[in-house]
């Protein structure tokens, strides 16, 4: 009842369940156009494919009625590309040529701004595909419609992701193509933030990076360092190999489906800040990103994610319930509270010690000089959540953040401690505030090493292992 004048029929077998069902819906969308308005003209990678529709008397016909032939093969993977304006625009080039090393086809669009520091000849010779630039262009019948292009990818990527355009994507401005794409798509985006320090810093970008974030937009980056404007700090666009690392990662947790559903995980993220006095505290420069990427990944798998975290400056993960804690004592109660849990990752930088005494008010300077502040060693939450005799969550990790011998401090720590897994990382670079980890987990008979990877990535390949091990 239905056909096409080019019989190309990728396997759906393969394909992710939310692929398949928007080959579906796409398809059945086309069917209900061909059977009222007559063939249909559908642009397919780089050819015009016809589909008729002929001899059936309903006008809505049942999706699954439907092979997915229409449509991209379901297993292509497509992100479209919006290239920012600024000078890390030279390096979205090496990100088209990494993508496509992967399996993973571009298509960019290419703000004016963009076009000072890349030409669509070179960006178009990657992607080998149009360019495209201009809202207006898209008006012309044989091309794309602009929300149609918004949707014709698994993933919008933004890189660079300049302060103009996170400020136009924040407040659902749409005055061009790039704009209007960002409006118009219903897929994911991801963003990778490029642009001045002081402009990064700047109070309404920090607010457009939350609101963003709370719109379900993740990043990648920026990176702290020397900057094409001669300053330094946060600001520079991530490396194109960890962007790279962010797409394929958002493929796997596709891929993975939801295994963890019906699994609650419990995480702990964060410094722990221990009072002196009302005005002073002892705390560590944690600053929780690894933890709460790691609680957003175990959330996109499924599970029921309680996420304790002391004092960061990051917004509450999307899909997870956060708790919000400063001390280590309180940060082991929320803990115990949250019990059964099926795991429990523990990522905080707890500190060790804490003063043995909260003084009521400020400590001031006196003839006797600095005044002795007394420690006392703070409850072990791993420890005590891996000893525990009833309700022990069934996997605990652990986190080992060393600085010299890794790997030899990391075994110590899984059985000091009595965990399942410990993941060791090397904190010895700029990983605290950083976007990339290296990583090895550490079981009782084996240890994995994992390459440097964007915290995000890490965060993911780390879930699906805990879910496979739950499985
Ligand atoms: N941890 C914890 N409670 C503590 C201290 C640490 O839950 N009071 C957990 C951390 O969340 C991490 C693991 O134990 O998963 C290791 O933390 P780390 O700071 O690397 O080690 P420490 O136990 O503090 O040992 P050391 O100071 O000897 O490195």
């Amino acid at each position: 009842m239905s056909k096409m004048d080019k019989k190309s029929a990728p396997s759906a077998d393969n394909a992710p369940e939310w692929q398949v069902a928007e080959a579906k819906n796409r398809f059945s969308e086309l069917m209900t156009k061909a059977f009222t308005e007559g063939p249909q003209r559908v642009r397919r990678r780089k050819e015009t494919v016809i589909v008729t529709a002929e001899g059936a008397q309903t006008t809505s016909p049942a999706p699954e009625a439907f092979p997915l032939h229409a449509l991209e093969p379901a297993t292509e993977r497509r992100v479209l590309l919006i290239i920012g304006g600024g000078i890390a625009a030279y390096k979205s080039l090496e990100l088209i040529r990494l993508l496509a090393k992967s399996g993973i086809r571009t298509r960019a669009i290419l703000t004016n701004a963009a076009s000072h520091f890349v030409t669509p000849l070179s960006v178009g010779s990657l992607t080998e595909d149009k360019v495209y630039r201009e809202l207006f262009d898209l008006t012309d019948e044989a091309e794309m419609g602009h929300i149609q292009l918004s949707r014709s990818a698994d993933l919008v990527v933004v890189a660079p992701a300049t302060a103009d355009l996170m400020a136009k994507a924040a407040n659902g401005l749409a005055n061009d193509l790039a704009s209007t794409a960002l409006l118009a798509t219903d897929k994911p985006v991801l963003m990778a933030p490029a642009m001045n320090v002081r402009m990064w810093q700047h109070a309404a970008t920090q607010r457009n990076l939350k609101e963003l974030k709370a719109d379900g937009v993740t990043f990648v980056g920026p990176d702290e360092g020397a900057m094409a404007c001669g300053e330094f700090g946060p600001g520079r666009m991530a490396e194109p190999q960890a962007i790279h690392d962010s797409i394929l990662n958002f493929y796997a947790q596709c891929k993975a489906g939801r295994p963890l559903a019906g699994k609650k995980v419990l995480v702990t993220a964060g410094p722990t800040l221990e009072q002196i006095d009302p005005v002073r505290f002892i705390s560590n420069r944690s600053s929780g990103k690894q933890g709460f990427a790691i609680a957003e990944a175990l959330a996109q798998l499924g599970a029921d994610v309680r996420l304790i975290s002391g004092p960061v400056a990051l917004p509450d993960p999307a899909g997870v319930h956060t708790v919000r804690v400063e001390s280590a004592a309180q940060m082991l109660a929320a803990c115990q509270a949250a019990l059964p849990a099926d795991a429990a990752v523990c990522v905080a930088a707890v500190a060790d010690w804490r003063p043995q005494s909260t003084a009521s008010k400020k400590i001031k300077k006196g003839a006797d000089g600095p005044p002795p502040i007394m420690l006392t060693e703070n409850p072990d939450i791993l420890a005590t959540l891996s000893k525990l005799k009833t309700d022990r969550p069934r996997l605990v990790v652990g986190f080992a953040a060393e600085t010299n011998d890794v790997e030899a401090h990391a075994n110590q720590k899984l059985s000091r401690k009595g965990c399942d897994w410990i993941v060791a990382n090397d904190v010895s670079g700029d990983v605290m505030g950083g976007d990339a980890n290296q990583v090895a987990i550490i079981r009782a008979d084996s240890v994995t090493r994992w390459p440097q990877m964007a915290k995000t990535a890490v965060a993911g390949k780390l879930a699906r292992e805990i879910a496979a091990a739950l499985a």
